[in-house]
This record gives structure tokens, sequence and C-alpha cells, in this order.
């Protein structure tokens, strides 16, 4: 089968009712990113923190996978489907995808403020302040924050090298590392752009789909099956 990395972000998810972070009226335009998604806000003020991600948290419950995260699972039939996300939502993992890398952490997940490996599964549940992880620590969301390092990219990095095509699906490509993923292709490896407002992007091999993520996946499916079978 070949083998396909797929790198998505918050547009992956728009189509399911959560808003990205850029766009207007997006994330960052209602929250001041420093104060509730960087390690500094942690330590100034984690109890807002902790309000917000409960907040994304229990929206998360009433959300469903749209159509795209449906077809990403289903080309597993056809195609090894590697999908690195950007996104903390389980939207890919309930649509059924079955390799799945979260670059930025996952919001079904808390975490020890200490060790960064002592992690437990909290579904949809909030975490308050005084609740504690098993070493004692004040359990924290199991969310990569602006100022903390990205330990998923190794992997990122080694899938996407292994890959023999790439998918890019709704993401503005403004935060690095992960924006740098697509430049760790081998040389020649086709790359789909997936996003109504698609990045500028400069190499060989680009194809763009200037649509949503439902109808831009649509549309690649029947190119992969039809080109890559
Ligand atoms: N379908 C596909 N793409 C869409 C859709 C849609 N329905 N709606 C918007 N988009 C595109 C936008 O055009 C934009 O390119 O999704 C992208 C969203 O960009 P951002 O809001 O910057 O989200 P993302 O790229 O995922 O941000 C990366 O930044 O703040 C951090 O940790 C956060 O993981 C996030 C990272």
């Amino acid at each position: 089968m070949k083998k396909i990395v797929v790198l998505t972000g918050a547009g992956m998810s728009a189509q399911s009712g959560i808003s990205t972070f850029r766009d207007s009226g997006g994330l960052w335009e209602n929250y001041p990113v420093q104060e509730v998604a960087s390690i500094e806000g942690w330590y100034r003020n984690p109890e807002i923190m902790l309000t917000f991600y409960n907040e994304r948290r229990a929206g998360l419950k009433e959300t469903r996978p749209n159509k795209g995260h449906l077809i990403l699972a289903s080309l597993e039939k056809h195609f090894d489907i590697r999908i690195v996300t950007q996104n903390i939502d389980d939207l890919h993992e309930r649509a059924g995808s079955t390799q799945i890398l979260h670059l930025h952490g996952e919001l079904t997940k808390a975490r020890s403020s200490d060790d960064p490996g002592l992690i437990i599964e909290i579904g949809y549940d909030p975490i308050k302040w005084g609740d504690k992880a098993p070493d004692g620590t004040q359990l924290r969301p199991h969310v990569v924050w602006f100022g903390e390092s990205v330990p998923e990219m190794t992997r990122a990095v080694e899938w996407t090298r292994q890959a023999e095509i790439m998918v890019v699906v709704g993401t503005s490509l403004a935060v690095y590392p992960a924006a740098g993923l697509i430049d760790f292709t081998r040389e020649n490896v086709p790359l789909f752009l997936i996003d109504p407002k698609p990045a500028p992007v400069r190499r060989t091999n680009l194809h763009i789909i200037a649509e949503k993520a439902v109808e831009g996946l649509e549309q690649l499916e029947k190119i992969l099956i039809a080109k890559y079978l």
C-alpha cells in the first residue's frame, strides 16, 4: 500500500463546528494567546487556562467528525494513511483513523505538571485547580503550549520522510515546527494542499485544491483512487 502522510489543522474540524484560530472570528480573536495557550500563562493564571480548556473539552463532547474525517478513515482500505494533526480534538479517532500523531497534544488527556510522560485519560471531564496527578502535582491539560517543545515532531518527520504522497488539510502553516513538516518529504513527492484560502507554498509537484475539507477530500479521494491505487 502507498504510504500517505496527512497533516491536518483547525480547518479540518471547521465543518464539525469547531472554530479555527486565525480566520476572522477565530479563537485567537477572542482570547489572548499568551494568556490561554502559553507556558507563561500557566504560571501566571492557571485557573483561567483550566477554564479555557474545560470549555473546549466540554464542547468537544457535543461535536461529531465531519465527512472529511470519515473519508480519511475510509481511505485506509486502499492506502497506508498516517495522520499528523495539529488539532487537539479527537475527531480523527472517532472517525475511525488508526494511525494518528497529535503534535499539539489531546484535549481528552491530562498530565502531571512535573512529568510530561505521566498522562491520564480524562475524556470530556473538567480539570479543576487542586486536581492532582498520580505524582501529587497539579493536573494540567495534555496540550503543547507556546513556549513548550513538540516531542511528537520526531516521529512526524519519520512518517513524512517515508511518505510517497503528502496531503495538507486546513492549516495556515503559520506555526512551527509543524508547518516545517512539508519540507521533509523526499524529492518530488506530490503534495496535495486542501484549503479554501491556501497558504503560499513553494515547491515542486504541488496540487492545490482550493476547497473546504469535506469537498476537497471528496475530490482528493477520487484522484488518489484513479491515479495511485
Ligand atoms: N476546510 C478547510 N480549511 C479551512 C476551512 C474548512 N472548512 N475553514 C478554514 N480553513 C483553513 C483556513 O483557510 C486556514 O488556512 O484552515 C486554516 C486554519 O488556520 P489556523 O486557524 O491558523 O489553524 P492551524 O493552522 O491549525 O493553527 C496551527 O496554531 O495556535 C496554534 O496550536 C494551535 O494547532 C494550532 C496551530
